[in-house]
């Protein structure tokens, strides 16, 4: 594939041609290598034609394009969301000889219903058989899909979740090989509805600064999303192999911008270590109408891997931590600009246009005091395109509370009666606070409060945006602020 073009995400993961959507089947195997399939329109920059396209990376960042793991068999029946998991033990009795046997299951999408199959792979998931006694679980409902398994070793069996989407409900099953499911419980009508409940996960996650774990379960909703078209929320509980319980009545939102949408958790990471997610970055209310089909062959990118956790945060609770996954590796040995205490009202200017058009802003404040501060006190953002003068403006007012916003209004390539612009959300900041910017060409997530929340957004610029300029005003005497802009080194050659 050609990843030079103008939209091409440097860092992020895109298809070589064609149109993708959720990501799929995400699993780590035992050799180390991350597998991403993704849901995948070959032959067009449209959705439709589902397969199930595949690459592989070490570090989630460097990916090698792999052939497709899934096709369909014909023309009316296609491969929906799903996920893998391996089944060292060999409970399906498929992989006699092997440890590292792989099971995907996914969503048959048929003229008359969607059905739950299998595909195996006895070469770690590579390619793949389809099962011979597909499908698996079939209902006759024309909305029931994207079945996420994972092994629950207290009671040694499987356990499903898939979502009947025009219900709000997400089925549990359980199974001892595989194979077999049996219903164990439902969960339904919790937090947004939006019009559809898609993509369940349920994960075990590590509780920030304790030893034990809780469960979360992710659910994507669409469309009707409070900002409009698709977006995913979270569920913190409790699960017991069979039945999961929410800790409170929230609704919690996993993304505070437009693009966050299908998220998926990594298998085959212990419950106890920090799991591993992405999500597809678009949104289905225009994802069909941006430029980057018809100016360059493809459609749609992943968002960042991101690093997950829970955190019992102030006031708002249990909360889902996400934050880029080890972007260490692509940073530049020195920032390109720096300043390690810019005060109250100081500027940063970065000049990035000898970079990838990948590029980070870290902002960090500490000694903050947010009594009696002006309406206008804030650290801001300029991220400008010094081709087009097209601009992303952004940034925290430091008032009573800490309100991050992003503005892509001022981007000029492209526009859609849903592309909406302006966005915020607020923190509840105590004497410190913090954000990342990770911009990527036609890209852009922001992240704060050390991963409290995060937002993440598409754009279509005429020109690449090359300059950033960080600004604080009206800040506490007292307060410290330092910022970095990095460029990012491209991992698509
Ligand atoms: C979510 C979704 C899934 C479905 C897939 C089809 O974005 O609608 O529910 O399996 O996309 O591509």
């Amino acid at each position: 594939g050609d990843y030079s073009g103008h939209y091409r995400p440097q860092i992020h993961f895109s298809a070589p041609v064609g149109f993708i959507n959720d990501p799929n089947g995400l699993f780590l195997d035992d050799n180390g290598t991350y597998h991403l399939y993704y849901q995948y329109n070959p032959t067009d920059t449209i959705a439709g034609n589902q397969h199930w396209g595949h690459a592989t990376s070490t570090d989630l960042y460097t990916w090698e394009n792999q052939p497709i793991a899934l096709a369909p068999d014909n023309s009316t029946s296609f491969i929906f969301s799903g996920s893998i998991v391996i089944d060292p033990n060999n409970t399906s009795g498929l992989f006699p000889n092997q440890t590292n046997g792989v099971l995907a299951y996914y969503t048959l999408d048929g003229p008359d219903q969607q059905t739950q199959d299998l595909a195996h792979s006895h070469d770690g998931g590579y390619t793949f058989t389809k099962y011979a006694n597909n499908p698996l679980i079939a209902i006759g409902s024309s909305q029931y899909r994207d079945p996420k398994v994972l092994w629950y070793a207290p009671a040694q069996h499987w356990v499903m979740v898939v979502a009947y989407a025009q219900e709000f409900t997400i089925e549990i099953l359980t199974s001892p090989n595989g194979l077999d499911w049996t219903f164990a419980s439902n969960f339904t009508h919790h937090g947004l509805l939006g019009t559809q409940y898609e993509c369940p996960n349920l994960v075990e996650m590590p509780m920030q600064g304790s030893d034990t774990t809780m469960w979360l379960l992710y659910i994507s909703i669409n469309p009707g999303a409070p900002l409009g078209g698709s977006i995913g929320q979270y569920i913190p509980g409790a699960f017991n192999g069979t039945h999961f319980s929410a800790v409170d009545a929230a609704a919690r939102i996993a993304d505070w911008g437009k693009d966050n949408y299908a998220g998926q958790f990594f298998s085959n990471i212990p419950g106890t270590q920090d799991q591993v997610s992405i999500a597809w970055a678009s949104n289905w209310q225009y994802t069909n109408y941006v430029p980057t089909g018809p100016a360059e062959g493809w459609a749609s990118a992943m968002s960042l891997p991101r690093v997950n956790y829970l955190r019992n945060a102030t006031r708002t609770g249990y909360t889902l931590v996400s934050l880029p996954y080890g972007l260490e590796g692509l940073k530049g040995k020195e920032a390109v600009a720096s300043n390690e205490d810019l005060g109250g009202n100081g500027t940063l200017l970065a000049d990035l246009s000898d970079g990838s058009g990948a590029f980070m802003i870290d902002v960090n404040m500490t000694g903050l005091n947010l009594t009696g501060l002006s309406n206008t006190a804030s650290v801001n953002f300029t991220i400008m395109a010094s081709g087009s003068g097209e601009a992303i403006n952004g940034g925290t007012f430091m008032n009573a509370d800490a309100t991050t916003w992003v503005d892509r209004g001022r981007i000029q390539g492209w526009s859609n009666i849903y592309y909406t612009d302006k966005f915020s959300t607020a923190y509840v900041v105590e004497d410190s606070f913090d954000f990342q910017v990770i911009v990527d060409r036609s890209m852009i997530e922001i992240f704060g409060l050390e991963g409290e929340k995060s937002a993440t957004l598409v754009y279509y610029p005429e020109a690449l945006l090359d300059t950033v300029i960080v600004r604080t005003g009206g800040l506490n005497e007292g307060v410290s602020v330092s910022a970095n802009v990095y460029s990012l080194e491209g991992t698509w050659g």
